[in-house]
């Protein structure tokens, strides 16, 4: 499963300088045809609410995916209940941000999530999420 969080729906419109120019379609559209390249099915699915990013994780574990992609978003720098809920699942999370939020603001530099996933990538612009599907390939989860 590919989830976003807050305001990456405003990808290709918000901080081009920052996030790039193009939108969370292209990344959803093109996640899937990896992801299916590969012998996969890719559910893709977006929120601005930390209470349905939650509900979305409980609902990933009742469905047994394979893994999730996750760009939490600002939710990443603050979020107690989305690593509660990532450390109650039994699914891998790869926690993905498309800019580097290692050179960049201090808070953004403190993930409260990334100790309870599996991985992160950072930086790699709209490439991170293709890394985070090509980690789960290279690792061997995606193989059951
Ligand atoms: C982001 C980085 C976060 O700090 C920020 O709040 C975002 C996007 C990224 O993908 O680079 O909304 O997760």
């Amino acid at each position: 499963m590919l989830m976003n969080g807050p305001n990456i729906n405003l990808l290709g419109k918000r901080e081009k300088e920052i996030y790039g120019e193009f939108t969370l379609q292209t990344i959803e559209e093109r996640m899937t045809k990896l992801v299916e390249k590969h012998g996969g099915e890719l559910d893709c699915c977006q929120s601005n609410h930390e209470g349905e990013l939650i509900d979305y994780l409980h609902q990933a574990n009742e469905k047994s995916y394979t893994g999730i992609i996750f760009n939490p978003a600002a939710y990443t720098h603050t979020s107690v209940a989305l690593r509660d809920a990532i450390a109650a699942i039994d699914i891998p999370v790869i926690e993905v941000h498309i800019s580097n939020v290692h050179k960049r603001e201090t808070f953004r530099q403190q993930s409260m999530l990334a100790a309870v996933c599996y991985g992160q990538i950072v930086g790699f612009g709209m490439d991170s999420y293709r890394l985070a599907a090509l980690a789960f390939l290279v690792s061997g989860l995606a193989d059951s």
